[in-house]
């Protein structure tokens, strides 16, 4: 495609410098036999202004034709000119001037400016080529504009083509681009359903075998294995739905069809309710979650439950993406009409290209080595659409190995 639309570009320059070759030859001859016509006319009018006055034989004596005042004034040569142009469609300005080698002066012209114009770029053409007893004398024309005048006569074609090859261009790119962004799409997708495949495998395997343990006849008698594996069961089972939950709620974000249940929340009491959850993950790795809620005013309105997993969400990341000793910070602050809650960790960090990406559905920063850490790519997009229902803000500021910040702002009150 490439190849064939640089060959397009190509003939249409070469069709348009062949165009502008022939315009320009039109034009010298246009030019051409306009002023052979003047030259023819200027002889006539000489002649018929010898006989009227009689000089006809003088001038034969003589062999020396009248001066140029006595038939033709600068004016009078002038209209002559235009309108012989004129005919032929050449309506630009011109300079003329009648040229003697013999002396290198101008017996008449039409303006003093463009002597050495009219001598070196202009055309010129023998008067009086009968006359072979006089050194020869030039009419000479310029045009000063040719260049424009030649180029405003091409100027349609030259624009429908460029317009052309413009829109050629732009669908060529767009097309190139749809197909890169479908195969990062496809990619993405693949991705989500071997992590959702593998998410779902682990409760999966682990029921079946609490199954085939409470199958197993010699254990049924012990009322304290039968409770451990029932809250397996259950534990595994709550995991699954979560999941389950998680991806239906993207599908519902997608269709624009969340729900919110507006109330007033105390978001302290929220971030207290995530923290105990999600504490005991923490300090298996031996880290820590700092709350440091400075805000004095944590209610908001807003919905109970969505704040819930968005706070829920930025934790299990920044939990997730700190492989040694997480440390944790979670900060509110009461900023003009609304709370700012901060969540910083000090894990691996988001590289700044990837940061525009990761609120997309489905993006999963792409490390080769951490590829243990599960995730469909979904937590924060959700956070995204959570965000922007609540009419908040939501920012990353984030440094690789060293760590990340993400800043929600959700202001008090939610103005439609
Ligand atoms: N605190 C963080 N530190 C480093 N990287 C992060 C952090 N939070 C998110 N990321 C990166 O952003 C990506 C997207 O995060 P997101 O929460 O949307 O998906 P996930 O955690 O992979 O999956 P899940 O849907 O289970 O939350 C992650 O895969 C990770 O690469
Ligand atoms: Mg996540």
């Amino acid at each position: 495609m490439t190849l064939s639309l640089i060959g397009l570009v190509s003939i249409q320059i070469y069709w348009i410098k062949n165009a502008s070759a022939v315009k320009e030859a039109n034009f010298r001859r246009s030019v051409n036999e306009s002023m052979v016509k003047v030259v023819q006319k200027l002889e006539r009018m000489e002649k018929n202004k010898a006989m009227q006055t009689n000089q006809y034989e003088s001038m034969l004596n003589f062999n020396r034709h009248l001066e140029y005042d006595a038939f033709v004034t600068t004016g009078g040569l002038d209209s002559l000119i235009s309108l012989v142009l004129n005919m032929r469609g050449i309506d630009t300005r011109y300079e003329f001037g009648i040229y003697k080698p013999e002396g290198s002066q101008f017996l008449l012209e039409k303006s003093t400016n463009y002597q050495n114009e009219l001598i070196q770029k202009g055309y010129a053409f023998p008067l009086f080529p009968n006359d072979i007893y006089t050194s020869p004398e030039y009419l000479c024309i310029y045009f000063p504009l040719e260049r424009q005048f030649l180029l405003t006569e091409l100027w349609g074609m030259l624009l429908i083509s460029i317009i052309l090859i413009i829109i050629i261009v732009y669908s060529f790119s767009y097309t190139i681009t749809t197909i890169f962004r479908q195969k990062r799409l496809s990619e993405m997708k693949n991705d989500f359903i071997n992590n959702m495949t593998h998410e779902f495998k682990t409760p999966i395997s682990t029921i079946s075998l609490a199954c085939e343990a409470l199958e197993d006849k010699d254990l049924r008698g012990s009322g304290e294995f039968l409770d451990s594996y029932l809250s397996m069961i259950r534990e595994e089972n709550r995991r699954l739905a979560g999941m389950a939950e998680k991806i239906l709620q993207t599908a519902v974000i997608d269709k624009g069809q969340l729900k919110m249940n507006k109330e007033q929340i105390d978001v302290h009491k929220i971030i207290g309710d995530v923290v105990k959850n999600i504490r005991i993950q923490v300090e298996i790795k031996d880290g820590e979650i700092r709350r440091r809620l400075m805000a004095t005013h944590p209610v908001i309105e807003g919905d109970k439950v969505h704040v819930t997993n968005l706070i829920y969400n930025l934790l299990d990341n920044a939990n997730k993406y700190s492989p040694k000793k997480p440390l944790i910070t979670i900060t509110t602050e009461n900023a003009s009409n609304g709370l700012v809650i901060t969540i910083e960790d000090n894990g691996i960090g988001i590289g700044k290209n990837d940061q525009k990406k990761i609120f997309d559905k489905l993006y999963r920063v792409p490390t080769g080595n951490i590829q243990e850490v599960r995730g469909f790519g979904l937590g924060l997009s959700y956070v995204k659409a959570i965000v922007e229902e609540h009419h908040g803000k939501i920012s990353v500021d984030s440094e690789v190995n060293r760590g990340s910040k993400f800043k929600v702002f959700l202001p008090n009150i939610i103005r439609e």
